[in-house]
């Protein structure tokens, strides 16, 4: 890479003049870069349960915006931040794997212990959540999950309206 100094007094016809001449310079520097080190595609199979809670003192999911109508049914237009917690078995006494967070949705899934702690993949898809069976898309990943892509099956195993327990059956092709 070339490096260029300009002093501060300098015009912006000169400035310009140096950014299109650095412009090859700076294709052939990210042309040479460093490629990530991928191996083998491997498949990992998860399973969670998330448990949003938007009642009671500690909710896991609020309220940010809502349309100014009352002419929405079921909270249609409304958008929640989201940090629930994953465990691994349905109740929420058994241990804690992970949290998920994002703007219902896109949201990301991290795992903070075991194998896969300080891992997360991201979902990016339409959640029909009054279908008890469902399924998302699995759009990207990082850490353990790199370039990872799949899909998550949903099961509701609770619903105390306004909170849920989703069953997560996650299916992860990745790096
Ligand atoms: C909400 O809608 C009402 C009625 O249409 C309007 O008068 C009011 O200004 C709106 N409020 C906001 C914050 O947009
Ligand atoms: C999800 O995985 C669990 C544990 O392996 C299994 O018992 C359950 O049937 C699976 N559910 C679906 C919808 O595949």
């Amino acid at each position: 890479m070339t490096w260029v100094a300009v002093r501060p007094d300098a015009s912006l016809a000169a400035v310009l003049v140096i950014i299109l001449f650095l412009t090859p310079v700076e294709g052939y520097a990210v042309r040479a870069g460093r490629a990530l080190k991928l191996g083998k595609e491997k498949v990992t199979y998860l399973h969670f349960f998330l448990h949003d809670t938007i009642s009671g003192e500690n909710p896991t999911a609020v309220q940010v915006a809502n349309p100014n109508s009352t002419r929405f049914p079921f909270g249609f237009g409304s958008v929640f931040v989201i940090d629930d917690v994953l465990t691994e078995a349905v109740e929420r006494s058994s241990p804690v794997v992970g949290n998920a967070q994002g703007i219902d949705l896109p949201v990301d899934f991290a795992f903070t212990t075991g194998k896969y702690k300080g891992s997360s993949f991201s979902v990016m898809s339409r959640n029909p959540i009054t279908e008890t069976r469902r399924e998302l898309a699995v759009v990207g990943g990082r850490g353990k999950f790199r370039l990872a892509r799949g899909v998550a099956q949903l099961t509701t195993r609770l619903l105390k309206y306004p909170d849920a327990i989703i069953e997560y059956n996650v299916t992860l092709f990745h790096y």
